[in-house]
């Protein structure tokens, strides 16, 4: 591989017209991250010396949403093609550079194509061309005998050029000189716009040679222009990933009824029923079970865990052996210890639960550092905040609280302590005891209820 420095140039300033939205079109989302973080991803893979962005439309929201991006932005004022794009961004880029161009709505181009790319290169211009079924939209390869000869515009296209299904995935490679020439292109073509693809036809005229190399799977260089195009590379990318899963041992009930918007490890015999989605970052050990319509993001799930139907988990850590709903609900800053159980309509958040605890039933518990072998009773609630500030509950080892137990925070149950059913306690309980907190009940005899007046 070539020592000269890698520039590469990722064009982003387009307003996306045919998404019909209001968001830049870079920044709708695949597979949960933005069109442009992919790409992102994909470029820094090949370690370049610099990334050029150029950003137009929406560039102030664009540059917001990748604050901590090590990249060069360059703002094209007008958008007046992917020719003038590339010129405003040649400025920041030295003579001896190489040069990438990528296109931010083309997100799943994969890094070993671009290697391919940039080794044709060296010294000549080069084209990532493709294969397709239907290539309508794209810019037509036409070849002679000496190679790529010129790119036509779909719009531009005759029929016989339009009948070619060898396309422009938009992406080049070359000397940092061939792309210094994009100033000179002129935008003589039916959509008046400068075009990038007009470098091929300019080179040739110069008698110089243009590489053409094929992408290995078509689908990783697809565009997307519209929401249909966006949903189909969605598609094609949940397939994808869905297969890397199985690949992996992962058993799923249906492959094209799993999303993965993020990275995922697993262990052995893990299995997944329908309409998972794991989100983020999520560890999963061997023979964790993730029921229909569960919602995992940024967890860790350990061996033997079993998550029911429905239940939705973020941001928590689960020990092995934990049985999870159906219909829990697990918030940010929870930990449970092996063997825990947390049943359907019941709400943790920031919660450390201790050993084979069980929460079985429709109760809140937040801010709340639980010992082992606790049981919760249903109903019960930890008051954790006094409308300005939280508060913790600590309950000890063997406690026992009893349905509708309301916990008034800061507050200490002792270990072995005894709730009973429907108290409300404010202050710490002593280890041990049975603490019960309820009005006497009274009885009237033969009581008469109200009767509607007759008209
Ligand atoms: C472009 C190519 C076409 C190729 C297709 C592949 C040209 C003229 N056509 O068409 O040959 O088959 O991509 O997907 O290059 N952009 C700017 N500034 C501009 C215009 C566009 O930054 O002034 C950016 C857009 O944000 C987008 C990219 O360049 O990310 C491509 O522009 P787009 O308008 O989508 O080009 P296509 O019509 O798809
Ligand atoms: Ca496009």
């Amino acid at each position: 591989m070539s020592h000269t420095p890698l520039h590469i140039l990722i064009l982003a300033a387009g307003k996306g017209s045919r998404m019909r939205s209001d968001r830049p079109k870079v920044l709708h989302e695949l597979a949960g991250e933005p069109l442009l973080q992919h790409v992102l991803e994909t470029a820094r893979a090949l370690r370049p010396e610099a990334i050029h962005v150029v950003v137009g439309h929406g560039a102030e929201q664009v540059q917001a949403t990748f604050p901590d991006a090590e990249v060069n932005w360059v703002r094209q004022q007008r958008q007046a093609g992917t020719g003038h794009a590339v010129a405003e961004a040649m400025c920041g880029v030295p003579q001896q550079a190489r040069v990438l161009v990528l296109y931010g709505d083309t997100p799943l181009c994969r890094a070993s194509d671009l290697q391919a790319l940039l080794q044709a290169g060296e010294g000549n211009l080069a084209v990532l061309g493709m294969e397709l079924d239907e290539p309508t939209g794209y810019g037509r390869l036409l070849c002679d005998g000496e190679g790529l000869r010129a790119i036509v515009e779909e719009k531009d296209a005759d029929e016989n050029e339009r009948a070619i299904r060898r396309v422009n995935t938009g992406m080049m490679a070359g000397p940092a000189a061939v792309f210094h020439q994009c100033g000179q292109l002129k935008p003589d073509n039916v959509q008046a716009e400068v075009y990038l693809t007009d470098l091929v036809a300019l080179e040739r005229r110069r008698g110089r040679p243009v590489a053409l190399v094929m992408a290995q799977q078509a689908w990783t260089c697809m565009g997307c222009n519209t929401p249909l195009e966006l949903e189909r590379l969605e598609r094609l990318l949940q397939r994808q990933r869905a297969r890397e899963l199985m690949q992996r041992g992962v058993r799923l009930k249906d492959a094209t009824r799993v999303e993965i918007r993020g990275a995922v490890e697993s262990g052995r015999d893990v299995e997944m029923d329908v309409g998972v989605i794991l989100q983020g970052r999520c560890r999963l050990g061997n023979r964790v079970k993730i029921g229909p319509g569960c919602v995992l993001s940024d967890v860790e799930v350990e061996d033997d865990v079993e998550i029911l139907p429905y239940s939705v988990l973020e941001r928590c850590r689960i020990g092995a052996g934990a049985r999870i709903g159906p219909f829990a609900r697990i918030r940010p800053g929870t930990e449970l210890q092996p063997h825990c159980r947390v049943g359907n309509f019941v709400e943790l958040k920031n919660a450390k639960v201790g050993r084979g605890s069980k929460i079985n039933h429709l109760s809140y518990v937040g801010d709340t550092l639980m010992g082992s072998q606790v049981n919760v009773g249903a109903g019960t609630i930890t008051c954790n905040y006094d409308g300005a500030s939280k508060h913790v509950t600590i309950i000890g080892d063997e406690a026992f609280i009893g349905s509708n137990a309301a916990l008034v925070a800061p507050i200490e149950i002792g270990r072995g302590a005894t709730i009973g059913a429907g108290s409300t306690l404010s202050k710490d309980v002593d280890p041990n005891c049975l603490v019960v907190e309820r009005a006497p009940a009274r009885s009237i005899p033969g009581w008469k209820r109200p009767k509607k007046p007759r008209h």
